[in-house]
């Protein structure tokens, strides 16, 4: 008996894994869908999801979100910490993956028809990912507090701010103020590593739940 075989019979006497784990486990896909990679895109965004989270955490241990410090804890980051920038640039890398692949996969379920009937709901779920995915980025990409950072926030919450009616309302919530300043950088920080983890982890559930009791589209 191997190692991992011990390990799965010491669980199994005592959780019932062979009981829990087949509903769970074992899910038929079509043909189709095994042998094409177009189905792959959905997967490769939570990939990247999955590495974002992990590396956010470590950079989350150096960052410091004050104007006072931030642009100085990201150069330390790049310079002093062991592999912080490595770890920086697998965060970069992996956010702008993810927006690819949540795009393709939009697309893919858009030309594919699989957004119809019985699975318009989880569409709808997944404008609001696409949303949060694309904020993530927004409010991420304020953090190092370097020029690039300052006016592509100026720029982006001038566009929220000229949306009809709410517009006002959005950028004021947004920057905290009339001016982009140290208000809008812990805003933009709380969103970045509370608020949108807490939705998208929200949102994913109800994404996977769903193609989990509907099944994959494609023939059988
Ligand atoms: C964080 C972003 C997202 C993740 C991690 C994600 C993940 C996934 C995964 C793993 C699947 C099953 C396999 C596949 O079809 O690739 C799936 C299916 C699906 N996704 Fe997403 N998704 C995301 C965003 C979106 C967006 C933006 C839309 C559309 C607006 C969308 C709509 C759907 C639909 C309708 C299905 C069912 C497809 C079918 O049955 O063929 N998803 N998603």
């Amino acid at each position: 008996m191997t190692l991992s075989d011990k390990i799965y019979k010491w669980l199994d006497d005592r959780f019932k894994l062979g009981e829990l784990l087949p509903p769970i486990v074992k899910h038929p896909a079509p043909e189709n869908v095994i042998s094409n990679p177009l189905y792959c895109l959905g997967g490769t965004a939570f990939l990247c999801f999955l590495i974002l989270v992990v590396t956010g955490i470590f950079l989350a241990m150096y960052y410091k979100p004050t104007p006072d410090e931030a642009y100085k804890s990201v150069e330390r980051i790049m310079t002093e910490v062991p592999m912080g920038s490595l770890v920086r640039s697998v965060h970069h890398w992996a956010a702008n993956t993810m927006i690819a692949a949540v795009m393709l996969h939009m697309i893919r379920i858009y030309f594919m028809g699989a957004y119809k009937k019985p699975r318009e709901l989880n569409w709808v779920v997944g404008v609001f990912l696409l949303l949060t995915t694309t904020t993530f980025g927004f409010s991420g990409y304020l953090l190092p507090w370097d020029q690039l950072a300052f006016w592509a926030t100026k720029i982006g919450t001038g566009i929220a701010g000229s949306i009809p009616i709410m517009g006002e309302y959005i950028s004021l919530i947004l920057v905290g103020g009339t001016d982009i300043g140290a208000e809008t950088l812990t805003r933009f920080f709380a969103i970045h590593v509370l608020i949108l983890p807490i939705a998208i982890a929200t949102l994913l559930g109800l994404h996977f739940m769903m193609v989990r009791i509907q099944g994959i589209s494609g023939r059988l």
